[in-house]
């Protein structure tokens, strides 16, 4: 009788440990309460795309709308990080982060290091110079000229074929064009997008956009190489935020017009 009495006693204790460790585990890391949490890094330096409130505190942008949409879609929870643009991939990579959505665009040098969704975007490259300045008429004019580019962006690699072409480097896209404006440099090369959205939304006439674009590149949101699972996840969230009106209500937020 006493032993069966200690035996029924182990076995509550065993049960309770057994379901508290439960609990414990779907704490764990990838998971809050009982969402997975899918880590984003970005650049939020880009408006449309990815920028800080005035206060600094919210995400904004078409990026960031879009994957919280996905984030919903896939059932899980999503907590942005800000990182500089050249440190995305080697976050994926290191596996601090699970995705990156940065106006990344897809190309096969990134496609050796990472994974990436559909595309969800079409971009390419324009080149502004202040408005006063008519001496840059296209990319081949950029010959003999300083020009500003954010470090690791297609704008750094295309600018550096450009032969006889004095390369300025910077941190962000912001700091380019800051540079353009204190005469520092005589072009910035950038998004397309970006160029157009900085020109209606700073405010100073200062620069301009001119008509000649390089390269039609088109973004993708990336995941670390090899993991198909999560890529699978993304593209069919994707898909249903095409077909849902989700997509667009987001596109029609941020780019009045629509597609
Ligand atoms: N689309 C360009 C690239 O992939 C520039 C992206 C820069 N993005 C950013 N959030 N600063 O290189």
């Amino acid at each position: 009788m006493k032993l069966k009495k200690m035996f029924a006693l182990l076995a509550a204790v065993v049960f309770a440990v057994v379901a508290l460790a439960g609990c414990g585990g779907s704490n764990g890391s990838g998971s809050k309460g009982d969402k997975k949490v899918l880590k984003v890094g970005t650049n939020a330096d880009f408006a449309p795309f990815e920028f800080q409130d005035k206060e600094g505190k919210e995400y904004q942008g078409f990026d960031m709308d879009l994957i919280r949409a996905v984030g919903e879609q896939m059932g899980y929870k999503v907590e942005i990080e800000n990182r500089a643009f050249d440190g995305l991939i080697p976050a994926l990579t290191a596996k601090d982060i699970d995705v990156v959505i940065s106006g990344m665009s897809i190309n096969d040098e990134r496609k050796k290091k990472v994974d990436f969704s559909d595309p969800y975007y079409d971009s390419g490259l324009t080149i502004v110079v202040r408005k006063d300045d008519d001496r840059i008429k296209n990319f081949e004019g950029l010959k003999g000229m300083t020009v500003a580019v954010q470090i690791g962006t297609t704008s750094a690699k295309e600018v550096k074929k450009i032969e006889g072409v004095n390369v300025r480097e910077l941190n962000s896209s912001a700091d380019t064009f800051l540079e353009l404006n204190a005469g520092g440099v005589d072009a910035v090369v950038n998004d397309k997008p970006v160029n157009e959205n900085y020109i209606a939304t700073s405010g100073d006439g200062n620069v301009k956009e001119l008509a000649d674009r390089l390269t039609s590149e088109q973004y993708g949101i990336a995941v670390s190489k090899g993991n198909t699972e999560l890529v699978k996840k993304i593209d069919d969230a994707l898909k249903a935020l095409h077909e849902n009106g989700k997509y667009d209500e987001i596109y029609k937020k941020w780019f009045k017009a629509g597609k």
